[in-house]
């Protein structure tokens, strides 16, 4: 008898690094409560759709433009997802804050990858290089990155994981965001979704 696993689906919008990661946690067996069933993009040129389909995986494109508000664009969304009997919504690297509709019809259902130490660098206005600009500047000698539960505040909800990683001497926004998506995101996330998963399939 083949155990149930979790319906995850990624939301993507660019490089798509951490999708690769999961994916690839999944084929090696890190990952082994939950597989992946979608991948969605709010970008059609976003080459996380070719790690995509490269996996085999259904993708779903859904442009922010072709909607007439943002509501509408979160019901397809919303639609896309459910259509799918998707039970774990995993942000890796999406950048668009969902509405506080969107998560509560999602609660605990929906985790996301940042890099940084929340609550240092994180909210409104700080996504991708943007946070290790910031980081910099502020000259810590410490970051790293969080993987968290999505509510209706902008990278507010319960934290899963954790791991800091050292800032170097020299260090650009570049070299540092490498560092941090290889020491922490790239382990973190697959670590979050294995984890979720096996509490949604232990749940049900
Ligand atoms: C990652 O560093 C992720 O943590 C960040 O965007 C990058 C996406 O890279 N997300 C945020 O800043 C969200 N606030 P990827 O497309 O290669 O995974």
């Amino acid at each position: 008898m083949t155990e149930k696993k979790a319906k995850v689906a990624v939301l993507v919008s660019g490089g798509g690094t951490n999708l690769q990661a999961i994916i690839d946690a999944e084929k090696n067996g890190t990952i082994r409560s939950g597989t992946v069933s979608l991948v969605v993009s709010n970008n059609e040129n976003a080459y996380a759709l070719t790690r995509a389909a490269n996996a085999g995986i259904e993708t779903a494109v859904l442009l922010r433009k072709l909607f007439e508000s943002s509501e509408a664009f979160e019901q397809a969304l919303i639609r896309t997802l459910e259509e799918k009997g998707i039970d774990l919504i995993v942000l890796a690297g999406f950048m668009t804050i969902l509405s506080e509709r969107f998560t509560t019809r999602f609660r605990n259902r929906i985790i996301n990858v940042h890099p940084s130490l929340i609550p240092s660098f994180c909210g409104q206005g700080f996504y991708g290089l943007k946070v290790h600009e910031e980081a910099l500047k502020k000259g810590v000698k410490v970051t790293g990155a969080t993987v968290h539960f999505v509510n209706e505040i902008p990278d507010g909800g319960e934290i899963i994981f954790q791991k800091a990683v050292e800032v170097l001497p020299g260090d650009t926004p570049e070299t540092l965001q490498k560092r941090v998506m290889e020491q922490a995101e790239w382990i973190l996330l697959p670590a979050a979704v294995e984890e979720i998963s096996k509490r949604i399939c232990t749940e049900e």
